[in-house]
């Protein structure tokens, strides 16, 4: 069995599959080919273990070594995840890995429990976005660079750091990427969202508004995938060609998310 169904006709579909197939990678180029062309894919009630879960994620990919052993947990309790802090500025449109040179590739999210209320995942195809965007608009970001920093993020959360918490933010790696990322595919997505600090080369005013009105703009609704969970399910995002965010939920939620990231193949030109 192996029967996708698109869940809307610019963003996202389902996908049926027996379990065997779906974690010994009978499908796996379908897979990978789908998830450029759907942005994220769907597959519902899987009820993955962790090594299921790795064993699926190496058919179409190199895993990222973090957590336990390419599984890492994300919720907002400080006791279950080291990076509870950061894990905040998930409520806001972001690419994983922005402020690194090759972002990851792929993302992936099995429910484990869910909020009592809102904690939502949603995802933009900016692809499309990109796609549909006014001549004269796509003229506008060509050539325009991006600086990616934690800061940024963080500052959304946090807004009126300390010294030293600045200071730590500043300590990781940050970035310049190209608005439009021309892809070796031939396609070009945006690539923005929270980590972006400021638009290099343009007054403070002209970039913010730019940056801001790109974001809106790749943010509107038919760009965009929202999946409503329940416990079992396993969601898998092209991380390079959408951004994706939590929508709210309680901070002291128990919601937790197994999550396994797959090494970037295509550095960002
Ligand atoms: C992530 C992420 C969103 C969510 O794990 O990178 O952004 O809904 N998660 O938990
Ligand atoms: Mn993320």
């Amino acid at each position: 069995m192996f029967e996708v169904t698109n869940l809307s006709p610019k963003v996202g579909s389902e996908v049926r599959i027996d379990r065997a197939s779906f974690v010994n990678g009978t499908h796996a180029r379908e897979i990978e080919r789908l998830l450029v062309e759907r942005s994220a894919l769907v597959f519902r009630e899987m009820f993955l273990t962790d090594e299921e879960q790795r064993q699926f994620a190496s058919t179409i990919g190199e895993i990222t070594l973090q957590g336990e052993e390419g599984v890492s947990k994300i919720s907002m309790d400080p006791a279950v995840s080291l990076f509870a802090d950061y894990t905040r500025g998930a409520f806001y449109w972001h690419i994983d890995g922005a402020n690194d040179p090759t972002p990851a590739k792929a993302t992936m999210l099995t429910a484990k429990v869910l909020a009592d209320e809102g904690g939502d995942t949603l995802i933009c195809n900016t692809y499309a976005a990109y796609d549909d965007l006014p001549e004269a608009d796509k003229q506008a970001i060509e050539g325009v660079k991006v600086r990616h920093a934690l800061e940024a993020s963080q500052r959304l959360v946090n807004n009126q750091p300390t010294v030293a918490e600045l200071t730590r933010w500043r300590t990781r790696p940050s970035r310049t990427h190209p608005l439009a990322w021309h892809h070796h595919s031939g396609r070009t997505s945006l690539l923005l969202g929270a980590t972006a600090l400021y638009a290099e080369g343009m007054s403070r005013e002209d970039g913010d508004m730019l940056l801001c009105r790109m974001q809106e703009w790749a943010t509107q609704e038919d760009y965009v995938y929202r999946h409503k969970w329940k416990v079992g399910d396993f969601l898998l995002w092209d991380n390079t060609g959408t951004m994706h965010r939590a929508d709210w939920y309680s901070l002291d939620s128990d919601r937790l998310m197994h999550r396994t990231t797959l090494e970037g193949e295509e550095p960002v030109r």
